[in-house]
């Protein structure tokens, strides 16, 4: 298949391009760079020895996508291309709506014209918000959520769901990760976002190359065994992978289906750091201070019916996920 990957230099997109070129496949990137570089393209070719074509231009531009299309024969896309910094979306609203729900719909439209019937979006657990209980499962109510960007995601589920039953030979797989982290085992793809990062991992690799003092632990008063939040942390490549079997999938299914990407075990914070420092064997400066508005103390996912929809599940380690996270923040560090 050849696949448009918009938002494929990003941190899963580039994962998921490596790995779709490495299946035989086709892919067309199309980046605005806006939490992204370049660069990312030539390390794709390193790893993979195969260039992706690759379009800098923005998902709200209707005529840069229709180029795409008419250049390429695309036969589905994944769509990660959206702004994803949850503390930002609450200071910036009207940018996150602007952006995210403008770039689904006006991709949705440019694929109507020219009758691209498949698409994998970019979801995530955040659209189970606080009402559930974990282990969340597809069939749970997935309309809450705390911030603007999940609220980005909400939307953009029910405008995939109401788009499918106006044109129902249309296939959308709307994947809800948990929370991936980790690396390609070469170390030149990993998540490496602009400015101070805001999730853990990244955080944690930044400390311990030096560049950052020391890590906060947002809270150790949680309902959890240890106090501390529990997550469903994933592999960066497990979760790319997931995305070739959502398109396998849609390949030959109509219809719209929410499948989450999980291991359906919660890790806490305090376990994640311990990890890390064993199997990095270092020392992780870290404090505990306030909790961090907003978190719920623990959720991971029911990853049923992954296994049995699209043959997927998770397989690797807490251990692979925290060596190959620090074999990038070194590689970083080194810039
Ligand atoms: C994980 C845990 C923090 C930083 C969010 C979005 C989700 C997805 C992933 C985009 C929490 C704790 C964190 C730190 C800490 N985003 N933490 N110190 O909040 O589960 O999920 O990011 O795709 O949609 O909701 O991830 O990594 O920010 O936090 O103690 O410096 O680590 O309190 O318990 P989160 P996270």
């Amino acid at each position: 298949m050849k696949v448009l990957v918009t938002g494929g230099a990003g941190y899963i997109g580039s994962h998921t391009v490596v790995e779709l070129l490495q299946a035989g496949h086709e892919a067309v990137v199309l980046d605005d760079l806006s939490n992204a570089q370049a660069d990312v393209i030539n390390r794709i070719e390193t790893i993979t020895g195969r260039r992706p074509a690759f379009y800098e231009n923005d998902c709200k531009d209707a005529d840069a996508l229709r180029r795409v299309f008419r250049e390429h024969e695309i036969d589905a896309v994944i769509h990660f291309a959206a702004y994803k910094a949850v503390g930002e979306s609450v200071r910036e609203p009207l940018k996150y709506y602007r952006n995210n729900l403008d770039s689904a719909i006006t991709l949705l439209e440019v694929m109507e014209e020219v009758g691209c019937r498949k698409l994998v979006f970019s979801s995530s657990a955040t659209v189970y918000g606080p009402e559930n209980e974990a282990p969340y499962r597809e069939d749970m109510p997935a309309l809450q959520t705390s911030n603007p960007y999940g609220w980005t995601k909400v939307m953009i589920e029910r405008i995939l769901k109401d788009y499918v039953t106006a044109h129902p030979d249309f296939c959308a797989i709307l994947l809800r990760y948990f929370n991936p982290i980790g690396a390609h085992e070469s170390g030149l793809l990993g998540d490496d976002p602009n400015g101070i990062p805001n999730n853990l991992m990244p955080y944690i690799g930044r400390v311990a190359a030096g560049q950052l003092e020391k890590l906060t632990i947002f809270g150790d008063d949680y309902p959890t065994p240890d106090g501390t939040c529990q997550r469903d942390y994933l592999h960066v490549v497990d979760l790319a992978v997931g995305h070739l079997r959502a398109l396998e999938y849609a390949a030959d299914h109509e219809g719209a289906e929410a499948i989450n990407l999980g291991t359906g075990h919660g890790v806490s914070v305090l376990e994640l750091v311990n990890a890390f420092q064993k199997v990095n064997e270092l020392t992780l400066p870290y404090v505990i201070g306030p909790r961090r508005d907003g978190d719920l103390p623990a959720f991971w996912a029911d990853p049923t019916k992954a296994k049995e929809v699209l043959g997927w599940e998770a397989t690797h380690t807490l251990e692979d996920m925290c060596r190959s996270s620090w074999l990038y923040a070194k590689n970083c560090a080194r810039k």
